[in-house]
């Protein structure tokens, strides 16, 4: 082989190698199968403890670990408790489970101390919270490590319920996930419940009720949220928030979406095709699993950047 080809296959060879290096830096399946091999089964049982005692608290981690992904990378900094941080700001407030990740820290760290991420822990207890709603399982790569910032004012980056299907698929492509992605995992809303403030106008407006919702459920959704009762909450799939199953979308053509963000989904051309993929089950929960695997993965952080922390809700 003459020099330069050898050169070039050399060059070739390494980069090659580099890449399964830096790959093998991010997370994998199995990243505590020698270190702490009850880590899934510790954080699967305590979830499943804390939600078959209060079935509410499956949506309440689902959403944990979209909020954890969105703001700083999956690196658990939605945990840290204190005035500034991102748990204390408005798009957080109500977020609920707080209590279930630190009883699975606790625990974690009676088996295997110093060993487990508060990010892995959401990660892996979001997989479990579907699939204790009904939905499919996934295999979670994990090794990610806990960050030692949170900042408020970074919560802008969440998507709100105004948002029009624009601004959603901005916020979506700026952590790397694509419209299928930005639909699918909005899919997760066939889970939980919102309160009354966030879609109030589009049934008490004062240029009259949102055109988009079908009118015999602007009666149903008065019943539901009085006037002046902005903290009430209402399911997000109607007839069934405790089930991770595809009515979510089956409300949408029929103008039953709750917020505005959801209903928009159907109402924009470049969506309307994905929620009609998502009509049968299948697609949807294998489609929702590779891309809950892919929100899990923005940001990571695996080096001295960050910590293996003791308390979920505090820096070491
Ligand atoms: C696409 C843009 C999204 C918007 C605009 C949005 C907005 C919201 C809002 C306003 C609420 C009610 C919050 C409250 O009452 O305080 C909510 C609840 C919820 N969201 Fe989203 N969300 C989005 C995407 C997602 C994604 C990607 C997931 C997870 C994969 C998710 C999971 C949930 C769950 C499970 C709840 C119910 C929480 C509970 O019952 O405690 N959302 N969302």
């Amino acid at each position: 082989m003459e020099s330069g080809n050898r050169k070039l296959l050399l060059e070739f060879v390494l980069l090659v190698a580099l890449g399964v290096v830096v790959h093998g830096q991010g997370t994998r399946v199995g990243f505590y199968s020698k270190t702490c091999p009850q880590a899934e089964s510790i954080v699967r049982s305590t979830v499943e403890w804390h939600v078959r005692s209060d079935k509410s608290f499956a949506a309440g981690l689902l959403r944990m670990h979209f909020h954890d992904c969105f703001v700083r990378g999956c690196d658990a900094s939605v945990l840290i408790a204190g005035s500034g941080t991102e748990r204390s700001a408005g798009p957080n407030r109500n977020l609920r489970g707080f209590e279930v990740i630190d009883d699975a820290k606790e625990k974690l760290e009676a088996a295997c101390p110093g060993v487990v991420s508060c990010a892995d822990i959401l990660a892996l207890a979001a997989r479990d919270s579907v699939v204790l709603s009904g939905g499919l399982s996934w295999v979670v790569p994990t090794g990610r490590k806990d960050g030692r910032f949170s900042i408020g004012t970074e919560t802008t980056s969440l998507p709100g319920p105004n948002d029009n299907v624009e601004v959603q698929k901005n916020k979506f492509s700026d952590k790397g996930l694509n419209t299928k992605d930005l639909v699918v995992l909005a899919g997760g809303h066939t889970i939980g419940t919102t309160a009354c403030q966030f879609f109030a106008d589009r049934i008490y407006g004062s240029n009259g009720t949102d055109p988009s919702i079908d009118p015999l459920f602007v009666s149903t959704l008065r019943q539901l949220c009085p006037q002046n009762q902005p903290t009430k909450r209402v399911a997000l799939d109607t007839g069934s928030q405790f089930r991770f199953d595809t009515s979510y979308f089956a409300h949408l053509p029929r103008g039953r979406g709750i917020l505005r963000s959801d209903q928009v989904l159907w109402t924009d051309a470049s969506t309307r095709g994905f929620v009609l993929r998502y009509l049968p089950s299948t697609p949807f929960n294998l489609d929702f699993g590779n891309s809950m695997v892919k929100m899990g993965n923005i940001g990571i952080k695996t080096g001295a950047d960050a910590e293996i922390r003791t308390k979920c809700s505090a820096v070491n």
